[in-house]
């Protein structure tokens, strides 16, 4: 999706470059061209050799150097390129392009540019919520700096929170989405389900799943990268909105199936949460305490509502194409065929979640997609690529942009 783009890639100071070196290659796999500007504090991380023997590109670092100056000026790298993207996006070099600073050849070419600029931050949390750091963010933000990330977890300081980069895929689809214009699903309204339910059993315990939201989440970024107009009902979940989508947050399937009602027509509805299939019959009001002796209580659980067989059911409100996803451990085909009869919904994407493969949690997924005409065995891929794959498919289902439809 990249092939002939020219991406300008700015290595700043911070532990997270070398995710930067797999960005560079996962890049090149589509078809860019990488170029490198790497800062005093970047060398520290990740070495000249390493970005030069990746990209097949001269590194610069050196904003005096007459020879760069003579074979590329520094205007002539910001102008050459399709793209700027720093990551790591430190929070000095952020402070130094909110200023308008150029005291290093990585600020001179941000400032010098007239070429969309994509940020990917990563500091430690303190960091990243400092007053200076928010405030920052927005300025340049109000510029039209594009930012993706950063995500929430453990970091490299042995502090939790956000502040973590996105992994290079995550980037590799904001840089996807800045520089591809097409939108073929602009127009159509879509709604996807994502991440796991809670049911409360008490105010303070619940059952639940390991449902990451991690593929829900990159579908719906896919569809409103390819200009769906998209609202994404997810349980509780840590990885970030996707950017450009509207977001529901719900905790239980009644509030679930309550959102996707809510969300009104939509012309595709993407089931892709790990909804609990039982909820306590009575959930208890007050935190059910333990007693000296007695028997651990019995749990008495009631069915919950089947949002995708609700979203199915054949009517005038029924969205023109409903996929739901099978969360299968055995006979994954065979099992998925049947729950696309039983659910009545058009697709299923059928995944294996023995723990074995890892898919709960896990970066990667190898699906087959289950339509009435038959089984499409897809590859390991990466959620986002997954997502992307889907989204095509649903993108050629419909056709044309209605739109575009209307004018002819
Ligand atoms: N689903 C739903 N509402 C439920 C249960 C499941 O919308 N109460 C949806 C899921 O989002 C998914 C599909 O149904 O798109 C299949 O979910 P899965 O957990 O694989 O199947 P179940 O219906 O729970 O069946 P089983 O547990 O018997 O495999």
């Amino acid at each position: 999706m990249l092939h002939g783009k020219r991406v300008l890639l700015i290595v700043t100071g911070g532990i997270a470059a070398f995710k930067s070196l797999d960005l560079i290659r996962r890049l090149r796999e589509r078809g860019a061209s990488v170029r490198c500007v790497l800062t005093e504090a970047g060398a520290k991380f990740v070495t000249p050799l390493s970005l030069q023997a990746l990209t097949e590109e001269k590194v610069y670092s050196d904003m005096f150097s007459l020879t760069d100056e003579s074979e590329m000026g520094h205007i002539q790298l910001s102008r050459d390129a399709d793209l700027l993207v720093v990551a790591p996006a430190t929070a000095n070099i952020l402070a130094r392009m909110a200023a308008g600073m150029a005291d290093d050849l990585a600020a001179t070419v941000l400032l010098a540019t007239d070429k969309p600029v994509l940020a990917a931050p990563a500091m430690n949390v303190r960091m990243w919520t400092h007053a200076a750091t928010v405030a920052n963010v927005e300025t340049l933000k109000k510029r039209g700096v594009t930012f993706v990330g950063p995500n929430e977890g453990a970091m490299a300081c042995n502090e939790f929170g956000p502040g973590r980069m996105s992994e290079p895929l995550e980037i590799v689809a904001a840089i996807e989405a800045l520089l591809t214009s097409e939108k073929p699903l602009a127009g159509r309204r879509a709604l996807v389900t994502s991440g796991p339910t809670r049911e409360a059993l008490d105010p303070v315990r619940y059952i639940s799943n390991h449902s990451s939201g991690k593929q829900g989440h990159a579908i719906a970024h896919a569809l409103a990268r390819l200009g769906a107009d998209v609202t994404l009902v997810s349980g509780p979940v840590v990885v970030p909105d996707p950017a450009g989508v509207r977001v529901v947050r719900v905790d239980s399937a009644d509030q679930m199936l309550a959102a996707c009602l809510a969300a009104g027509a939509v012309d595709v509805a993407v089931c892709a949460a790990a909804v609990a299939d039982w909820k306590a019959a009575k959930p208890a009001t007050a935190k059910i305490k333990k007693k000296t002796g007695a028997q651990p209580p019995a749990l008495e659980l009631a069915p919950n509502p089947d949002i995708l067989a609700t979203l199915s059911k054949p009517g005038a409100k029924r969205p023109g194409l409903v996929v739901g996803f099978a969360a299968e451990t055995e006979e994954v085909v065979a099992n998925a065929i049947e729950k696309r009869t039983r659910k009545g919904c058009d697709w299923i994407v059928a995944n294996d979640v023995s723990p074995a493969k890892g898919t709960f949690g896990g970066e990667r997924n190898t699906v087959h997609l289950i339509s009435a005409k038959g089984v499409e065995d897809w590859p390991t891929l990466a959620k986002e690529e997954v997502a992307l794959r889907l989204a095509g498919r649903i993108a050629l289902h419909f056709g044309q942009p209605p739109k575009a439809q209307a004018a002819e």
